[in-house]
């Protein structure tokens, strides 16, 4: 099966994260990988670095992709759905990327009959560290599930979940990495004010939020159960967490998480 063609329209970021991921795997290292972006150098840099072979527009990967990754921005998803939608191969699945596109809204364009999913990575897909959520409608089959699970389990972790849970788990899964890059910038920042050389700060944060990750992921024991560990009764991390409860460190993030939703929906 990873024989089949996978097509990818829009050669930029994500795409670049999800097939590096795919050619570190041993199932897809060889499977034949056809692009087109609108611009020329990218189209040149992916067939070079990733073995991307290039189309002469993006009906041609649509006419030829058994699964077909919609990998553009948003905003010019109607124009390229218009472009592509008669040269689909029958049958062939369509992974959308794009944020604020429901499947409503891709089976509206592509018509009711096309397996359509939509997934959410994040940029953790750079490192093969991706958590990624996917939807799909009633057309896709459990191989073309299993398929789209497998592309993106190359990239990091993959949630298949129904539509109406993907927006809240994007913008924790999707939008939160930006919250921990700037916890981890105010961390360090933190740690350069106290006399630590900058890359001395950021490696002690970047090493404590991984660890602090993985421990909660594999004791599956809650957050605030070890916080209790951490914190020595009249302690130092007491004070610590004193503060930022009293700077309304929990609000604010319950409150960054709830604009990404209502963000996404009215995007929607
Ligand atoms: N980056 C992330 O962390 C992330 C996370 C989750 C989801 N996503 C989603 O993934 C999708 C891709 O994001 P990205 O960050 O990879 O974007 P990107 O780096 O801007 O890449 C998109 C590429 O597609 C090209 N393009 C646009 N319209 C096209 C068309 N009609 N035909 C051919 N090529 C076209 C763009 O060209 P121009 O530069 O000329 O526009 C650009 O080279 C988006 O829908 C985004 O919401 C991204």
């Amino acid at each position: 099966m990873s024989g089949q063609t996978i097509g990818f329209i829009g050669l930029g970021n994500m795409a670049g994260a999800l097939i590096g991921g795919l050619r570190a795997s041993k199932e897809y290292a060889a499977t034949p990988i056809l692009g087109f972006d609108r611009n020329a150098h990218k189209r040149e840099a992916f067939q070079e670095a990733l073995q991307v072979r290039q189309a002469p527009d993006a009906a041609a990967v649509a006419a030829a992709s058994e699964v077909l990754v919609l990998a553009i921005k948003p905003q010019g998803l109607e124009a390229l759905l218009r472009e592509i939608r008669a040269s689909l191969r029958p049958g062939a699945l369509v992974i959308s990327l794009a944020a604020g596109w429901s499947l409503t809204n891709l089976e509206n364009l592509l018509g009711p009959d096309r397996p359509v999913a939509r997934a959410m990575p994040n940029i953790n897909a750079r490192v093969g560290a991706s958590m990624t959520g996917i939807c799909h409608n009633q057309q896709v089959s459990e191989a073309q599930l299993a398929r789209a699970v497998s592309l993106f389990d190359a990239m990091g972790a993959v949630n298949v979940m129904t539509e109406d849970k993907l927006g809240a788990f994007s913008a924790i899964a999707g939008a939160g990495p930006a919250f921990a890059f700037a916890f981890l910038d105010a961390l360090s920042t933190a740690g350069v004010r106290a006399g630590l050389p900058r890359p001395t700060a950021q490696q002690a944060a970047c090493a404590m939020l991984l660890g602090s990750a993985k421990l909660v992921a594999e004791s599956g024991e809650h957050p605030r159960a070890l916080i209790d560990q951490v914190t020595s009764p009249g302690g130092t991390t007491i004070e610590g967490m004193h503060a930022l409860a009293r700077l309304g460190f929990e609000h604010a993030v319950q409150e960054a998480v709830a604009a990404v939703i209502d963000k996404e929906k009215r995007m929607a």
